[in-house]
């Protein structure tokens, strides 16, 4: 596992985006598990802007999408469906068949789940998973539980999910989270974490110094060598 502190949002960004290039320019076919959040939304501005700007071909990447908001329309505001969209697949231009994405009003939620799980299970690998962390110490929506996940579940939200800033206080129609298991992403060759600000100050540190438990989901990463977290100052004030 690799921790580097950087200096602040930008800079964390910057980093960030390096890494999310390296790994297309070292591998035009890559899969790519993709989070959102208001984390890492300028790594993904800067590198969308660096593949276009530096013709990069992006028509063999594979983007799959880690978690979703079950119960909100796909094309609402809120959903993790629009985030991508919005910030990588519509600028890069990416075809649906270059999109593996969970459906936010499936009819049967764990059916979904199989059907996402069976489409990983056909990719060669998957290069890199970018990963923020919860305030309650969530990735994805592995929310803190007795148990560990594993493939691709129906998860129950937490309130302090349901109160994250993408519902824009409106969790109303928001009955369950979808998302990637552990396994799923601990099979990724490379785990890509950010964390900034000071709301991440203390998990970060329950997350990095704290007992490894299902309590506290991202304390997973203390377990992998294949990690690199970036942190800004802030984050990494208690560590
Ligand atoms: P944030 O969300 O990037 O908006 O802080 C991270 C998360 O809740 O997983």
């Amino acid at each position: 596992m690799r921790i580097n502190v950087l200096k602040d949002y930008e800079t964390l960004s910057r980093s960030a985006a390096d890494i999310l290039l390296s790994t297309v320019k070292e591998n035009p076919k890559a899969a790519i598990i993709i989070a959102t959040g208001s984390t890492p939304t300028l790594t993904y501005q800067l590198w969308v802007r660096d593949l276009l700007a530096q013709n990069i071909p992006t028509d063999n990447l594979t983007i799959i999408k880690l978690d979703e908001w079950g119960g909100l329309p796909m094309d609402h505001p809120s959903t993790c469906e629009t985030y991508i969209r919005t910030y990588i697949f519509d600028p890069l231009k990416l075809r649906e068949d270059q999109f593996i994405s969970f459906q936010s009003q499936p009819e049967v939620p764990e059916q979904e789940c199989l059907r996402i799980a069976q489409e990983i299970q056909r990719l060669r690998s998957i290069d890199i998973c970018a990963l923020g962390i919860g305030k309650n110490g969530h990735l994805g929506f592995n929310e803190p539980s007795d148990t560990w996940s594993t493939v691709p579940f129906v998860a129950t939200l937490t309130k302090e999910s349901l109160g994250h800033d993408m519902l824009q206080g409106d969790s109303s129609k928001v009955t369950f989270g979808i998302t990637l298991g552990l396994n799923t992403i601990r099979q990724s060759k490379h785990i890509l974490v950010l964390a900034n600000g000071t709301a991440k100050t203390d998990i970060v540190n329950t997350a990095l110094r704290g007992p490894v438990t299902p309590r506290c989901p991202a304390s997973i990463l203390q377990e992998l060598p294949n990690m690199t977290l970036l942190l800004d100052q802030e984050a990494s004030a208690k560590l």
